[in-house]
């Protein structure tokens, strides 16, 4: 599917939280003018008139479903999102940045790993990602409830919502300070460059560039990018 209402526009879509300063930083590295991006405010879109860009914001679960259907033609989203919608939508790249990884994790001072390794009981799970948690634990032959949540997953299992949760981790700050241990790790993650697959044919040189140009940059400064 694409719109194509946007004329020569190249339409990229930021995911809000916390990509997007890392998303922005990187187009100005390699010399896109983002001073519109700056003073955003609670406005959604801005532009850079020179390069013919208009830049969206969307939030990060939405982000591929707008890629997906043309509305835009490149989008930087975490990949958690991206095994977790499963829309049709191109994966150009790793970006680098926003490196996290998907976890289960338990109350510290709780039983819930020995059931876990036993596989003795059914095991109430928290998620905001229930196919991933969901394919994960069928993969291991572990029958479990799964409770989705929509934020602060880390509340579950202290008021015994849940047993166990499944979400990502990035500093481990959160799960150190509501008492959580991490019981095995499922993924790694980082942000991912998406583009809609009708684009990415009728927009190739464009897209192209700009993608020889992010590599180009990426390769320089990998060390510090992983920082970011
Ligand atoms: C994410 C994630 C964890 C936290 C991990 O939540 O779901 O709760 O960040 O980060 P840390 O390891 O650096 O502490 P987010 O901040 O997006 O908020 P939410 O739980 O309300 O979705």
């Amino acid at each position: 599917m694409s719109r194509g209402n946007n004329g020569n526009y190249l339409v990229i879509a930021l995911s809000s939280g916390k990509l997007f300063k890392p998303s922005i930083r990187l187009w100005e590295r390699i010399g896109i003018d983002l001073k519109g991006g700056k003073e955003i405010g609670r406005k959604l879109t801005f532009f850079d008139q020179r390069e013919q860009i208009k830049f969206i914001i969307t939030r990060p679960k939405d982000n591929p479903t707008y890629v997906e259907c043309g509305a835009a033609d490149i989008g930087i989203v975490g990949e958690d999102v991206l095994l977790e919608e499963k829309k049709d939508v191109y994966r150009l790249l790793d970006l680098k940045f926003g490196k996290c990884k998907m976890v289960v994790a338990a109350l510290e001072e709780g039983e819930q790993e020995k059931y876990y390794r036993n596989n003795g009981h059914r095991l109430r799970v928290a998620t905001k990602y229930p196919r991933i948690a969901g394919a994960y634990f069928k993969e291991k032959g572990i029958y479990v409830e799964l409770i989705k949540l929509y934020g602060s997953v880390e509340l579950a299992p202290q008021v015994d919502l849940a047993d166990l949760i499944v979400d990502i981790v990035s500093t481990g700050r959160t799960l150190q300070e509501n008492k959580l241990k991490i019981i095995d790790e499922i993924v790694p993650l980082s942000a991912q460059l998406i583009v809609n697959r009708i684009s990415y044919k009728t927009k190739h040189k464009r897209i192209t560039n700009l993608l020889q140009e992010i590599k180009k940059f990426i390769s320089l400064e990998s060390d510090k990018i992983a920082e970011w």
